[in-house]
Order: C-alpha cells, then structure tokens, then sequence
C-alpha cells in the first residue's frame, strides 16, 4: 500500500478511566496493562493457558500449542464441551437460579431463564436433535428470529458435538440454500415466524423455499413463535414442542477434543462465494470468555446487553459463548431498535436496569439522528460500561454516546475483530485505557498486531499500511471450510508469516490503533459485511444486467452505501422501473441489507487494457468527488466521462 499522504486530523480528547471503574476492574491502571501485555507478548502460550484454566475440562491439554504456519491447534489433547461451560459449571453455586437471558420479543412479550432452566431447555432440545438423527460431527443449519431458542439450539448443538451453522434470520432463501450446500447440513432448525418493525417475517416459508426440490435436508424442526399458519411437511417438518414431550430432560455433555468444530459461521470476502469460517472448541472458549471477562469486567450483578442478532459472530461469541461462559445475565431483545418507537433501547434499558450496553456505531449515528429527546426520556442510569463493535465509529458518534447515553461517566469499548478472529484482539480495558474517540486503542494480551507495508516491513507509527496479526490466537479461525486453498490464499498470502486481517490501519503517536477501512473488496453496511462479487453476482442474476460493478461511498447512518454500476444487454433500456427490479432481485438473492442504495445504468465500465474492472474511479464517481490519480491505464477514456454524467 501506498504510503498515506491524506492528513489525519490528530485526535487530542483523551478520557482516563475513573478511579471508580479501575478499583474494581480486573485491570487497574494504564502501567499495568503495558506490562502485562508486554509480559503476555513474550510467552502467549503462558498467558493463555492461564485463562484455559477458568474454564472446566473434562481432560487437561498435554501441549498449549501445535502451530505449523498457517494452522494452529491449541490445548491438544484436551476434551471439554461448550455448553457445559456455559451451563453446568454454573449450577454448583448460587447461579443456578440467576437469569441466564432476560429476552423480550418486538411486541412486548418477556421471559427469563435462569441458569438451570436454560441448561434444562438445552438438554431437552440436545436430546431432540438426537432424537432426529444427529450425530457428533453432524452440521446443523439454524436459521430463526432472535428468540431463545436461537440460543437454546446453538447451545444443543454444542452439547452433543454437532457443528451449527447460524444464517442470519434476515438473509433469503438463496443464502439459506448456499449455506445448506456448502456446510451438508441435513437439519435445519427455524421457527414459524418472527417480529420486525411491527410485521411478520415468513422465516419458516423462506426455509421452504429453500428445501424446495432438495432431497439432502431429512428433518427441518420449527419453534412456534406466532400463531401463523406454516406449512408442515408431513414426512420432513416436525414442531419443537411436539418433539420436547418425547424426549427427557437429561443429557449429559459429550466432551469433544479441544480441535473439534464448534461451529461454520458464513461471512463475505472478496468473491462472490461466502466462506465458512471454522471454529473449534478449546481456544475458541478460551478466548471469548476471556476477553469478554477483561473488556466488559462483568460483576456478578450485571445485566449486559449485546444487541447483535446471533446470525453475525458478535452475537456467537458476546451474547452467547463468552458471557455465559462468565455466568453473565444477557438481554436478548428480538425486534427493531425504533419499534414502535425510537426509544425502544432505552426504554428497555431503563426497564431492565442494563448495566452495560454493547452496539454497533451505525444504531449510534441512527439514534443520533432520531433525537436527544429520545434517550433523554428514560433513566438510563443503571449504566456503567458501554462498547462499540462492526466498523469505525467516528468521533461524533463516540462523543454523543458518550454523553448522551453513558453520562460522561461510562467508558466505551470500541473492540476492533472479525468473523475470522472469533474474538476481540484490539480494543481498550475499562480500568486502565485511556480513551480516545475512534479508535479500538491497543492489542488485548497475547495479541501481536502490526501495521505493515506491502513487503510486510512494519511502519512507523504515523503511517497506514496493512493491519496484520504476527503470532497465533486461540480465537483463530482454523479453515475455511471446505476450502483450505482459499484460507492459505486470503489470510496467509498477503504478508509473509502473517495474518491478513483485510484492513487498513495507522497507528498514533501513542500507538493506538486507527482503523481506516477494508483494503479488499469488501463493504461495510451497518457493520454488516459485503462482499462487492457477492452483490455484482446477485446483479448480473438478473435477466437484465449484462455486467455490474459495485462500490461503497460514504454513508451518514450506515457507514457505507452500495452503489452499483450496470450494463444492460442488448434490447433492455435503463429506467427507474427497472432499477427498483434489479434492487428487488438483490434483495430476494442476498437479503435486504444487500438491496444497492443506487444503480447507476452505463454504457460501458471503466477498465484497464487488461480487462480489470476500475473500482478506485467508481468509488471517487459514486461518491461524487473529482477523480484523481493516475488513469493512464483505462483502455476509453470517455467511458468516464459518460459515467460522471450518468445520474446527474
Ligand atoms: C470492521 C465483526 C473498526 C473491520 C466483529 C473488520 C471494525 C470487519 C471494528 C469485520 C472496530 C469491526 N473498528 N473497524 N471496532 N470492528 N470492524 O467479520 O473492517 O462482521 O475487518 O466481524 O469489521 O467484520 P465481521
């Protein structure tokens, strides 16, 4: 990458952690962090292991770590179980009868399981998924509203060591039937129905659509959330709590290898294929209810919150594994942060008394727009801790959260990780940070992150480059799945001996990390990801479109818009009615999220003699700004030209 000529405006606020949160945090000031991370960089292996301990094996590692560039087996020769850790352990004590989940569905409907009711729900739906057929190993395709009993299966999965596959309720059937191919799933877990913005979502249907003509899927079980007729195919579909009075209440923890697959989670990349990334047992455990015991500093008596939908990694690795991991009482709310008005959070909040409150910076920037009224209605005094976690958040949506909602008094966690990471690497320590608005700070411990150049010299501080990670993490992804040729060439290609996160960073005066953005193709929606082949291919799906090009350009609430550039073929004529078409099709395709904010009809696309589509030139068209930089490449010049005027 090219060194950065841009100016950075320096970021001069800087917010120390109270006296209040560092007495009582885990770690208590700025200096001790600094040496406990350069104590941890030394020996990962040491530090880690330490944090294995917390959790209950049924068989201790003979070796921390197995790593042969690039794959990583971490606690080899340990045996543990998931859902043990996050259920059982807990029941000795006086959490058996604390909530586990206080959820609330969109209408206003509430329930709380306790830990031992949730370990009760969870043995039951384990036994049922063995009841059905499945088998350690087995992959199970979930695709529900976010209910408990999302969780419920997640966590039944994990007991009897079969591998989930979570699609995000919102995503089509298309997807469902992409995800179902790849991963061989042959049970798929939904429910009937579920709320958004006042409306039913078919979830059931969309699963119909998607086994159509597949003769693979033998058992699909459905959660009834509604009182909406589905469809019930006699010899495929059965109902959850039909199935739950077969079945008993007890079901031990299989204990897995610590390498065993917990789960494939599909995220976007570069080309049109979504790639299954792979998580096993041991190091995943490890590291998310390690970093969410640091970075959240859970007390016993929190309520926390992560608003994250358990389709995305945020919602597998912080609504679900790390903090019941820690015993931690979650909030699962199910609905629209505006339904029925704009104020749902915070009236939640205020309700529930949440203590810590984990989000996205495009919900902020939303809820910045709505109004200060909004917040100001409610108590939102029980907070104390507040995070941030998809994208960059910019430092006027950190300043407003800040004061608008945690009082000035609550610190933010802006937690800079991926899919791929399965946990937090960078982000702040709530007693010892000081903080600065938009940045995710510095490496958690036993993280060795960098900035790189192409050659994969690390740069100066000052300088953007390549974020890259240098030493293995428990947390890591292990495969794609199905793919390892893809794995190698993604994450182990770019800079030799390292981890390519995919980002762009800089780091500060102080070290801080700065998160510029993706360097591949990859957009980011809402902090949801993208892949711009994904969205071209969805286009091109359609009768109309000979080619596509899709680019990001700055949005104000989502961070990044997606604008697509389309070549029509012959007999096909550009017009508003055939853009809305094409925008449909991507949503029934992808999902609605995907759906381009704008199609920009064109003649042609700008490209190089051999052939590579321009997307630099795009991104500066599509955001409207004056195209610099070096165009002597383009094989017609006046391909620009047209396309500048285009939609004008
Ligand atoms: C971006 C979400 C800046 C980044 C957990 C990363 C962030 C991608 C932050 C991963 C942050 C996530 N600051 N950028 N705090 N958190 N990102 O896989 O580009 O959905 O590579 O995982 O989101 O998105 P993913």
């Amino acid at each position: 990458m090219a060194k950065n000529t841009e100016s950075h405006q320096e970021e001069t606020r800087v917010f120390k952690p109270s006296k209040e949160i560092a007495r009582e945090a885990e770690v208590k000031s700025f200096a001790e962090y600094k040496k406990l991370h350069a104590k941890s960089l030394k020996n990962p292996e040491k530090f880690w292991a330490r944090e294995a301990s917390n959790l209950v094996w049924s068989k201790k590692w003979k070796k921390v770590l197995n790593w042969k560039l690039p794959y990583a087996e971490w606690f080899v020769g340990g045996q543990l179980n998931a859902s043990e850790n996050c259920l059982d352990r807990h029941l000795d004590g006086p959490r058996r009868n604390k909530a586990a989940i206080i959820w609330e569905g969109e209408p206003g409907d509430k329930m709380t399981l306790t830990y031992q009711q949730l370990h009760r729900e969870v043995c039951v739906f384990a036994n049922i998924l063995k009841r059905n057929g499945v088998k350690k190993g087995d992959r199970v395709l979930i695709y529900m509203p976010l209910i408990p009993e999302a969780v419920i299966a997640m966590l039944g999965c994990a007991r009897i060591g079969a591998v989930h596959t979570v699609v995000f309720g919102g995503f089509s059937s298309d997807s469902i039937k992409d995800r179902l191919a790849d991963s061989g799933a042959k049970i798929v877990v939904t429910a009937d129905a579920g709320y958004r913005r006042g409306q039913i979502v078919t979830i059931k249907q969309n699963v119909d659509h998607a086994l159509a003509g597949s003769t693979e899927v033998k058992r699909v079980i459905v959660a009834k959330r509604t009182d909406i007729e589905v469809n019930i195919q006699e010899d495929r579909d059965v109902w959850w709590h039909q199935e739950a009075q077969y079945v008993s209440a007890d079901c031990p923890a299989v204990p897995v290898d610590s390498e065993h697959p917990l789960f494939i989670l599909y995220t976007s990349g570069s080309t049109g294929k979504p790639k299954g990334i792979l998580h096993t047992t041991g190091g995943y455990m490890v590291g998310t209810a390690a970093t969410s015991r640091y970075i959240f500093d859970f007390k016993e008596n929190d309520i926390y919150w992560c608003t994250a939908d358990v389709g995305w990694i945020t919602g597998h690795s912080y609504l679900v594994y790390g903090p019941l991991a820690n015993g931690t009482t979650c909030m699962l709310y199910e609905g629209a942060p505006n339904w029925p008005e704009p104020d749902r959070f915070w009236k939640i909040i205020a309700e529930q008394r949440v203590t810590i409150l984990y989000t996205a910076p495009t919900a902020i920037r939303a809820f910045m727009k709505w109004g200060d009224d909004w917040p100001k209605k409610h108590d939102l005094s029980s907070l104390r801790l507040l995070g941030s976690v998809g994208e960059p958040i910019n430092p006027e949506a950190w300043m407003w959260y800040h004061k608008m909602i945690g009082a000035g008094r609550c610190p933010i966690m802006d937690t800079w990780w991926q899919t791929e990471t399965g946990a937090i690497l960078i982000s702040p320590l709530p007693g010892a940070t000081p903080l600065k608005p938009g940045t995710a700070t510095l490496p958690f411990f036993g993280v060795d992150a960098a900035i790189v150049d192409d050659k994969g010299k690390e740069l100066p501080h000052g300088e953007s480059g390549k974020l890259v990670i240098r030493k293995p993490w428990p947390s890591m992804l292990r495969t794609i799945y199905g793919d390892k040729a893809r794995y190698i060439k993604t994450y182990w290609s770019e800079v030799k001996g390292c981890y390519f996160t995919g980002d762009g960073a800089r780091r500060d005066k102080d070290g801080y990390f700065w998160i510029v953005g993706r360097i591949d193709d990859v957009l980011n929606v809402a902090g949801h990801r993208l892949g711009t082949a994904e969205v071209e291919s969805a286009i091109v799906g359609h009768d109309s479109a000979a080619e596509a090009a899709v680019v990001g350009r700055p949005d104000e609430i989502k961070g990044q818009g997606v604008v697509a550039f389309v070549v029509l073929k012959e007999g096909h004529a550009a017009s508003k009615e055939l853009a809305e078409k094409i925008r449909s099709h991507v949503a029934k395709a992808i999902g609605p999220i995907a759906k381009p904010d704008e199609i920009r009809f064109a003649e042609a696309l700008p490209k190089t003699r051999s052939g590579k589509i321009m997307r630099r030139l795009l991104k500066q068209i599509a955001a409207g700004v004056q195209i610099t930089g070096d165009t002597t490449t383009l094989e017609d010049l006046s391909v620009l030209t047209r396309l500048s005027k285009n939609g004008e």
